[in-house]
């Protein structure tokens, strides 16, 4: 079923043109009121694209999850990205989700004051619960990059409250989604300026400032159908999370890994 595209939300338009010189490319938000997934509808439209859904019906995570997108609980959005057009598109591709994790970290902090912590690859975390994770998928030479952000879990199923957090429970108080949607795309507007002007260290540095379980914490993972475990020994300039486990350092480029 293909969705139409809905008027921006009063008081979204308003935030976007107060904000329109610091969003760089990502000023034009093409906003649904219900979509499948806002990757889906990203597809075809231009580099700087965003497109913004109150609801997701087949919200999509890493590693073929859903992505649960019930209305007025979340931001569920994506933007079209170029990376081919870096100075070093290469080493921008591979850091373009560490990136949008530091991106989504500052903005959620510069809106709502709440600290968040990257977990590798690319989730948002607060006290081990996830707040936010990130999808890029290829399309071509562009990238269409998805992030949910849970902003509140009154109405996800209770199983889900143990693994995940949103804005409103951290903070204890009623938080307005669209102003750390601005935030958001604000940050991401300079993060994407450091990929394309070649400053991979200042994205790298960011992100290993937000980690603090990238070093000396226990993590497993499945290989092969076995469970491995090791300590992580941090992040290295491609994106690469270190592991070690014995006496070797494991070089780790895409899965998922546990805490334990
Ligand atoms: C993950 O942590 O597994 C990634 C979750 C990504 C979810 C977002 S919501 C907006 C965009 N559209 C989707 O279908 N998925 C991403």
């Amino acid at each position: 079923m293909k969705s139409n595209p809905s008027d921006l939300p009063a008081e979204l338009a308003g935030l976007l043109a107060q904000s329109r010189a610091r969003l760089g490319p990502f000023g034009s938000v093409h906003f649904f009121s219900e979509v499948t997934s806002t990757n889906d509808v990203a597809v075809p439209l231009p580099e700087g694209a965003v497109v913004l859904a109150d609801r997701q019906t087949a919200g999509r995570g890493r590693r073929g999850h859903t992505w649960f997108s019930p209305p007025g609980s979340g931001l569920y959005a994506s933007v079209v990205l170029a990376p081919v057009r870096s100075s070093d598109p290469t080493r921008a591709t591979v850091l373009l989700t560490l990136a949008a994790g530091v991106a989504l970290a500052e903005g959620v902090d510069a809106a709502s004051g709440l600290r968040v912590d990257l977990k590798w690859p690319n989730d948002l975390y607060v006290s081990r619960r996830k707040l936010a994770g990130i999808l890029a998928e290829a399309s071509g030479d562009r990238v269409v990059l998805g992030f949910g952000l849970n902003t509140s879990v009154a109405s996800y199923p209770p199983e889900l409250h143990e693994r995940i957090t949103s804005i409103e429970s951290e903070l204890g108080r009623s938080v307005d989604r669209y102003p750390v949607f601005v935030e958001t795309l604000a940050a991401l507007s300079r993060r994407y300026d450091d990929l394309l002007l070649g400053r991979f260290d200042a994205i790298l540095d960011a992100w290993r400032r937000r980690a603090p379980a990238a070093v000396g914490a226990r993590v497993a993972r499945t290989v092969d159908g076995n469970l491995v475990t090791g300590m992580t020994a941090g992040v290295d300039d491609q994106g690469a999370l270190l592991v070690r486990v014995g006496d070797r350092v494991e070089r780790i480029v895409s899965g998922e890994l546990e805490w334990l």
